[in-house]
């Protein structure tokens, strides 16, 4: 263990939750942020209007102890209203040079709504920020101190000079509107957070806390993880989800954050989940990369629901055993279904290694046990 790593990610663990905690279904924007923070890379959300990316986006200037810049862009934004004006006293000595009080060179954490709206200056000038956190403003090159740029879109750009941008975020999260089971939490969440009522909040952690556990995921062990990986990479392309090699590298970086934010120091096959925000391009493709995924990795949230639906299963045959006589011919069909049934449940068993995932398959096949008895006895075995 590295010294003072607990108290670091702790931190970035409590960002985490109370990053997401005011609002109804966004903790895998959430994870898409504190991704990119740790990665120390840049995550867009694209959604329509309304979807709480701005209100995140808000939230999290107030968690973090950073300094900030956030602007809306429209096509109109002229490159000093997010650089600073020029500085016309010194530009009367010749010199050329903005005023940057305040501004986007001087933020660690940038906030730009509608993002693609950027103009070919804008572009220009973010695309080396973003890549080389250098500002090339006229004749001079500047060093900014810019950590992560979060930015917020209503749609995937098609314009190739978007292009470069685009790939620039190597997280990316789409905020689809809540499904209908949801919408009863989001009244009760949406009255909390417009009457105020939602407590102030203190920043609870800083952007060198950050930069501490950013240097910790370079320690991450991925040794375990690189071969499925490149299996996975393979897959996408075969279905025609295509990374850029600077995706494809970067990729490691967000896999080892997951690690970290779950508070492991090795990667895991589970981790491999961040495929999800680096892989998908269009729209479509995030539910195909989220299909792809929860194929190809063995995931505990898959086999706790497949063990709760045999559970249920399990509860329902019972039910109907309980109502059969002895000798009933439907009793051995439902034999045979039960012992199918537990050898599934037995591979799960051998292939998870989540200790929720083992506790749930234990006490399925205690059920299905005392099930299987049940029936033998009835059927005078
Ligand atoms: N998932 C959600 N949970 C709670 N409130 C939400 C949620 N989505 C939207 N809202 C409410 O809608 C408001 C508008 O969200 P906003 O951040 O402006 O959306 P966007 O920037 O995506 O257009 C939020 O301030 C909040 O009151
Ligand atoms: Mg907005």
């Amino acid at each position: 263990m590295v010294r003072g790593m607990n108290n670091i990610l702790e931190k970035i663990k409590i960002l985490y939750s109370k990053l997401q905690e005011p609002f109804v279904g966004r903790e895998d924007e959430a994870r898409a942020i504190v991704l990119a923070l740790l990665s120390r890379e840049h995550v867009v959300l694209i959604g329509e209007p309304g979807t709480a990316k701005s209100a995140l986006a808000r939230r999290l200037a107030e968690l973090i102890n950073a300094r900030f810049f956030k602007y809306l862009l429209t096509k109109y934004t002229e490159p000093s209203e997010l650089f600073g004006p020029l500085d016309l006293k010194s530009l009367k000595e010749g010199i050329y040079t903005r005023i940057t009080k305040g501004k986007l060179p001087e933020a660690e954490i940038v906030f730009l709504d509608e993002v693609f709206n950027a103009n070919s200056a804008i572009l220009n000038a973010l695309l080396s920020i973003m890549q080389e956190r250098v500002w090339y403003d006229g004749y001079t090159e500047i060093r900014v101190p810019l950590w992560s740029l979060v930015g917020a879109t209503n749609r995937v750009p098609e314009e190739p000079e978007l292009e470069a941008i685009y790939d620039r975020f190597l997280i990316r999260q789409y905020a689809r509107p809540l499904p209908e089971n949801k919408w009863s939490d989001l009244l009760e969440a949406g009255w909390r957070i417009e009457s105020g009522s939602v407590p102030p909040i203190k920043p609870v952690a800083s952007i060198s806390d950050v930069a501490e556990a950013h240097k910790l995921i370079f320690k991450v062990d991925m040794s375990s993880i690189k071969s499925k990986l490149l299996r996975l990479y393979a897959i996408l392309e075969e279905r025609g989800i295509h990374l850029t090699d600077r995706r494809k590298a970067k990729t490691l970086k967000a896999i080892a954050a997951n690690a970290l934010l779950e508070g492991r120091m090795y990667a895991e096959e589970r981790d491999l989940i961040v495929l999800k925000y680096t892989a998908p391009r269009e729209l479509g493709d995030f539910d195909k990369v989220n299909i792809i995924l929860s194929e190809e990795l063995r995931m505990p949230e898959r086999f706790l629901k497949e063990l709760s639906d045999i559970q249920a299963n399990i509860r329902e045959a019972s039910r109907l055993v309980e109502s059969m006589r002895s000798y009933d011919p439907r009793l051995v069909d439902l034999y045979r279904s039960l012992k199918i049934a537990k050898s599934r449940v037995l591979t799960i068993q051998r292939e998870a290694d989540d200790d929720r995932v083992q506790a749930l398959a234990q006490e399925t096949l205690k059920d299905i046990d005392e099930l299987l008895e049940k029936i033998s006895y009835k059927l005078g075995m």
